[in-house]
């Protein structure tokens, strides 16, 4: 599997499945979970709606992670997951180890080849971007390990220049 990292909007960037840093209500928010709802057009809502009808009545749990289709986002899937919110006392790392490793399989399942993350949890959840930058390295690492060939390619598409240069030092070292 090809690991890249570049820095970009992940609204537009052309792949099979993008991951989107979500909150429990999977019902919106700001950051890259209203950049993505905005892109993908008003049937995103409505398909996180109808989740949370049926099988997600309280919302998805932190770590956890979900699929629904992209609309009119370029990718076919957003994985939606949930990181932990630093500023309420979610500091365990497997907590956001868990979001990387279930994304990844979720996409996998769905038959991507290539998935796209951004730096769940470096934005309003309050972690360290450097930390989320070496969970998220060593994670997707470790599954690509475990499921070779499973997915061709990995991009981290970060928002801004000093996150890409978290996550660029992380994957040189
Ligand atoms: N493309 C890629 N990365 C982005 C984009 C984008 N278009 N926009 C922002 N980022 P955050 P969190 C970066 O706050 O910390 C939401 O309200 C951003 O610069 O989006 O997991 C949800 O609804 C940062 O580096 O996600 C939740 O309530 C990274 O994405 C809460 O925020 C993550 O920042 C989740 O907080």
């Amino acid at each position: 599997m090809q690991i890249t990292i570049e820095q970009g909007d992940i609204t537009t960037v052309e792949v099979d499945a993008i991951v989107n840093a979500a909150n429990s209500s999977l019902l919106g928010g700001g950051g890259v979970d209203g950049a993505i709802h905005a892109a993908a057009g008003p049937r995103l809502l409505e398909a996180c709606r109808a989740l949370r009808r049926s099988t997600l009545p309280d919302g998805l749990g932190v770590g956890d992670a979900v699929v629904t289709p992209g609309f009119d986002l370029p990718a076919d899937w957003v994985v939606h997951t949930v990181g932990p919110n630093r500023h309420q006392g979610e500091t365990d790392p497997e907590l956001l180890a868990s979001c990387f490793r279930t994304s990844l399989g979720l996409a996998a399942d769905a038959k991507s080849r290539t998935l796209a993350f951004p730096a769940v949890s470096a934005g309003v959840y309050g972690w360290d971007a450097d930390e989320v930058a070496r969970i998220a390295v060593d994670t997707v690492r470790a599954w690509d390990d475990e499921n070779p060939a499973a997915l061709d390619e990995v991009r981290f598409v970060l928002f801004s220049q000093d996150v890409r240069e978290a996550f660029a030092r992380t994957a040189e070292g």
